[in-house]
């Protein structure tokens, strides 16, 4: 058979298999068997090299026109494949989908952002303090002098120091903060310190000894402790729900007097009482009072114009009243399950 009878046998052939293709992988042994490297079209122009000189032009014409020929019918097959599958052809919608881990807020973060956008709201601004503090902005400028139990080695995480004359601790509450912002500003000062507390505490199912608290700071001219009563109540409702009632009760703290611990209505038994209340009815979720002229006059405050309200809380605390977690070290075992549900 001359090569001008192959390639017309080779087209005819094409002509009849065309309609045959009617997949990706059938496409795919068409271009392999006539137009790959190793294809039947390619050994024909291998075998065009030995024909005579004479008929070289027509046979190549013929065998251009099949490669053209050839190409034009796998160019429309595979773009007919991929409309029908509209780019998609290796995915399977009926694949069950892959569901994504997301990442979230740890529910202390998020009691920390939700407190600070409640004191927002009422013209609180969000201040952070210092966690490694001096014993001066810890204690002494609180009105906490020396034989103070809280200064007890026991209760302290001290930081040795190079300073002589200084010393440094992991603060052991948020308060310390009042004393930084009265040093660097005058009044008015209206601030609320989200932050990390330090104490040196047998772990238990009560105590760490890293924990969370929040301190509130409000300090003009005649600011009452009616103001600290409403804006507490205020809190209370926003962070703990409407319906539920609170209670000041007197107590004892050295940088604010009069004292007064707040209390709210065990969301548990509506204060019917209940084991998580102790029968009381009552749960204690701060400590707040009126800012001891002691303590302006350590930040160089006139105690004559001004006065103020201070009140701090622990975060841990609060949220195993909210959430009715009965364990604190639940929230820094990063155990999924707990962490889930918030
Ligand atoms: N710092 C106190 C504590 O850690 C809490 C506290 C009580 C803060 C009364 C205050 C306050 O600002 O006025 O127990």
């Amino acid at each position: 058979m001359n090569i001008l009878e192959k390639i017309r046998l080779t087209k005819i052939q094409i002509e009849d298999i065309k309609s045959d293709i009617n997949s990706p992988d059938k496409l795919e042994q068409f271009r392999i068997k006539y137009l790959g490297r190793n294809g039947l079209i390619n050994e024909l122009f291998e075998e065009m090299k030995s024909v005579d000189k004479s008929v070289k032009a027509p046979v190549g014409k013929s065998l251009n026109e099949l490669k053209l020929f050839a190409q034009k019918i796998f160019d429309e097959k595979k773009s007919d494949f991929e409309k029908k599958n509209d780019g998609m052809a290796d995915i399977d919608v009926t694949l069950p989908g892959r569901t994504f881990n997301l990442g979230s807020k740890h529910l202390i973060s998020q009691a920390l952002e939700d407190i600070s956008r409640i004191f927002e709201r009422i013209g609180f601004k969000v201040y952070e303090g210092l966690e490694i503090e001096d014993e001066y902005h810890n204690f002494d400028a609180l009105n906490t002098p020396e034989h103070h139990p809280s200064r007890d080695m026991q209760d302290t995480f001290y930081v040795k120091s190079e300073v002589k004359d200084k010393r440094y601790l992991l603060r052991t509450h948020t308060s310390p903060a009042q004393i930084r912002i009265m040093e660097n500003q005058p009044p008015p000062v209206r601030v609320i310190v989200p932050g990390k507390c330090y104490r040196n505490e047998a772990i238990s199912s009560r105590s760490l000894s890293m924990f969370h608290q929040v301190e509130g700071l409000y300090v003009d001219k005649k600011v009452s402790f009616r103001e600290l009563k409403g804006t507490l109540d205020y809190f209370a409702k926003e962070f703990f729900g409407k319906e539920l009632k609170t209670r000041l009760r007197p107590s004892f703290f050295p940088f604010t007097e009069p004292s007064a611990e707040m209390d709210v209505e065990c969301y548990l038994c509506k204060s019917k009482g209940c084991r998580i209340c102790k029968y009381t009815g009552w749960l204690e979720i701060l400590g707040c009072g009126m800012v001891d002229p002691n303590v302006f006059e350590f930040v160089g405050y006139d105690s004559e114009i001004y006065s103020g309200y201070a009140f701090g809380m622990g975060i841990e605390r609060t949220l195993m009243i909210r959430h009715g977690v009965p364990d604190i070290r639940m929230f820094y075992e990063n155990d999924i399950r707990f962490l889930k549900q918030f």
